[in-house]
């Protein structure tokens, strides 16, 4: 049995023991939050939304698909909606929902061949040109590819306000 000093000695490393013990448990899972790389965000999730074949040729289609949206760690299934303008057999392209004004939803008006916004009058072109203000950039679009005849999306790319132009998918 241990006496005196070598009592306090041994009672003085067991508790530093127990502080390092509590220590590490405590402070790992603090420095891997604060130093390990975070997850890939940029990886793009494709989703979906349609079938080429199906879609009017020159005519952009409305489609509204849902979607799996990141928040920390919860994971939230929204619905959004996508304007799907075929281009080609094998081409396409999608429009995101928001007017680059303030973010109104926006529609296809058949007759004048163009996309209104009800908030404030702006209209785009059927590939998301501005053609009256004062919407300042062109629509934002989403990342897409058409794989198998089914027309995908992934993520949304700001317009750059210097036309959005192109078509393919
Ligand atoms: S939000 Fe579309 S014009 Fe203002």
């Amino acid at each position: 049995m241990l006496q005196g000093p070598d009592r306090r000695n041994f009672l003085v490393l067991a508790i530093q023991g127990l502080g390092a013990v509590i220590a590490g448990a405590l402070g790992l899972p603090a420095l891997s939050y604060l130093f390990a790389p975070p997850k890939a965000k940029n990886d793009v999730a494709w989703i979906e939304v349609a079938d080429l074949a199906k879609l009017p040729a020159g005519e952009p289609a409305e489609i509204i698909f849902s979607h799996k949206r990141v928040d920390g760690w919860k994971v939230v299934t929204e619905k959004t909606s996508a304007w799907v303008v075929k281009t080609g057999e094998t081409e396409a392209f999608a429009l995101a929902p928001a007017c680059t004004h303030l973010g109104c939803a926006y529609h296809w008006k058949h007759d004048s061949k163009e996309f209104t916004c009800p908030c404030h009058a702006s209209s785009f072109s059927i590939d998301g040109k501005v053609q009256a203000g004062p919407a300042p950039r062109p629509l934002d679009r989403y990342e897409s590819r058409v794989v198998n005849g089914k027309v995908q999306v992934g993520r949304v790319v700001a317009s750059d306000g210097a036309g959005a132009g192109g078509g393919k998918a």
